[in-house]
């Protein structure tokens, strides 16, 4: 191995990074030791807010191929050639918890994909729950100060904690499907490398004839579906806190690659009003026998990251990040999420976090944006503004591909609720559930409502009753309470 010599971040050599500079051995330390006062600076600076929700999680890059050209429903690049991979960064994460808590616990598990594609980066950012608690953006900021930890204790267990939790899941009734998957075993898994990703999102795929389709994206893991029960989780929390992370990890540095068969389901636009529910409303799912899952291609994660900081923490995913041929539907939780992601990155990381290599897209970036902390780039055009002549007008607007997607809208303004089903779909998957499926969603229930206080407890027997009687009097006689 050749010999390196430390150095300080200024490039000069460092004689002795163990000992401070003092007077004498017991002397004050001198405000000249700047090896000292260098290396504990950058010390003091080396943690970043973590994310306000999704702060734990895993990566690992690789690539996807679609398994044939998708020209009749989208012209995004990255699916029209079976030849053609394109390289991928993909951060699985546990939703509520902070960034040191465990792996299994009862949670939302998230699956953001950043594609790497020839037309600029292409964020889709999944969860392994199918379905959203929420039909309004502006509801999410109290939804993760529920789940989050208690802010007088800063406690995440216990019955403030619960109470909190239920208090506000019991009102809004259109958490109801949300919760039957989270309580169900699928809310608490081991590994990342077994779970499905959903968009729940409706999305829209545009192509050159600028036809519209809506679309809902499924990944399915090609190693099986595997989740736990309550029992396996806690041990493991308690015994093995990254264990899913880890698995990831081990499997990718075994040279085992990870892989996810993308699907889609999908209508045309023009069919929208002709569905007997809301196609844009993210707390229902698609039912599979009414739109079958198309598989669109495969993803495999090959390469673990080198550092964890600079490359999962430093990730960035945001459903603003679009590619021609992909666009937002209407529904109002993924309008809710455009703005949002960008804002906290650049509070997060900071206003270049675009020039992170992680982050950076792999197609060529230019514009008039400039400086800012940490700027990287070196921008030695004399033009920074547009419209220019001074360096040919360039760079140009780029022309519009296809025909270009013409939608109107109209209404009148106004701060309205979205109505929705709250108890058919809920019912309907407890219905189809297997007996032990049956068994275990209604423990893990009463599991975490017996903490709340009894009125809470009470306004959830309400819904749970609603949603299927039998489910309602199976947990309130858990609960011991006479309804
Ligand atoms: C009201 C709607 C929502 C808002 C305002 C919102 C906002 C946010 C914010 C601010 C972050 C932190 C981003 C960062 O620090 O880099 C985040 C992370 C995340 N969100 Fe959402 N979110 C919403 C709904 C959803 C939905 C519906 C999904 C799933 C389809 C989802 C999946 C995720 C995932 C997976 C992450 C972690 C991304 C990563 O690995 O870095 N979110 N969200």
């Amino acid at each position: 191995m050749t010999k390196r010599y430390l150095t300080s971040n200024q490039g000069t050599t460092v004689i002795d990074d163990q000992h401070s500079l003092t007077v004498g051995e017991r002397g004050p330390i001198l405000l000249a030791d700047t090896v000292y006062f260098e290396k504990t600076a950058q010390f003091d600076r080396e943690k970043v807010p973590e994310r306000v929700f999704h702060a734990k999680g895993a990566g690992a890059f690789g690539y996807f191929v679609p398994y044939k050209s998708f020209d009749f429903l989208t012209q995004a690049k990255f699916l029209q050639n079976p030849e053609k991979a394109t390289p991928v960064f993909t951060r699985f994460s546990v939703a509520g918890g902070s960034a040191g808590g465990a792996d299994t616990v009862r949670d939302v598990r998230g699956f953001a994909v950043k594609f790497y594609t020839e037309e600029g980066n292409y964020d889709l950012i999944c969860n392994h729950v199918p379905v959203f608690p929420l039909r309004d953006p502006l509801q999410f900021a109290d939804f993760v100060h529920a789940v989050k930890p208690d802010p007088v204790t800063n406690a995440r267990g216990g019955p403030i904690a619960a109470s909190r939790f239920w208090d506000f899941m019991s009102l809004r009734p259109e958490s109801m499907n949300f919760l039957i998957y989270l309580f169900s075993d699928i809310g608490t898994v081991k590994s990342y490398r077994t779970i499905q990703g959903f968009g729940v999102n409706t999305y829209k795929w545009i192509n050159l004839h600028g036809e519209e389709w809506y679309v809902r994206y499924c990944w399915e893991p090609c190693a099986g579906v595997e989740y736990i029960d309550s029992k396996t989780a806690t041990q493991l929390a308690g015994t093995d806190p990254d264990v899913a992370s880890r698995d990831l990890f081990d499997t990718i540095a075994a040279g085992e690659s990870v892989e996810f068969e993308m699907r889609i389901q999908t209508i045309k636009v023009e069919f929208e009003c002709d569905q007997q529910f809301d196609i844009l409303d993210p707390t229902l799912i698609w039912p599979e026998n009414l739109f079958p899952l198309i598989p669109v291609g495969r993803m495999v994660l090959n390469k673990n990251p080198e550092n964890y900081f600079a490359e999962v923490e430093q990730s960035a995913f945001s459903p603003a990040a679009i590619v021609p041929g992909i666009d937002f539907s209407n529904d109002r939780v993924l309008q809710g999420r455009i703005f949002p992601y960008g804002d906290t990155q650049r509070y997060r990381i900071g206003t270049n976090y675009l020039e992170l290599p992680v982050n950076m897209p792999r197609s060529h970036v230019d514009n008039k944006m400039q400086d800012g902390f940490m700027q990287i780039k070196c921008n030695a055009d004399i033009a920074n503004y547009l419209p220019n002549t001074l360096n040919g007008g360039m760079p140009a607007w780029a022309p519009e591909k296809g025909k270009p997607s013409q939608e109107y809208v109209s209404g009148s303004v106004g701060r309205q609720e979205i109505p929705g089903d709250n108890y058919y779909q809920p019912g309907y998957r407890y219905r189809s559930m297997s007996g032990l499926e049956k068994k275990h969603l209604v423990s893990n229930i009463i599991e975490s409502l017996s903490l709340a206080y009894e009125p809470i407890q009470r306004r959830m027997i309400g819904h749970f009753m609603r949603t299927d009687s039998e489910l309602g009097n199976r947990i309130a006689q858990g609960l011991n309470l006479n309804i």
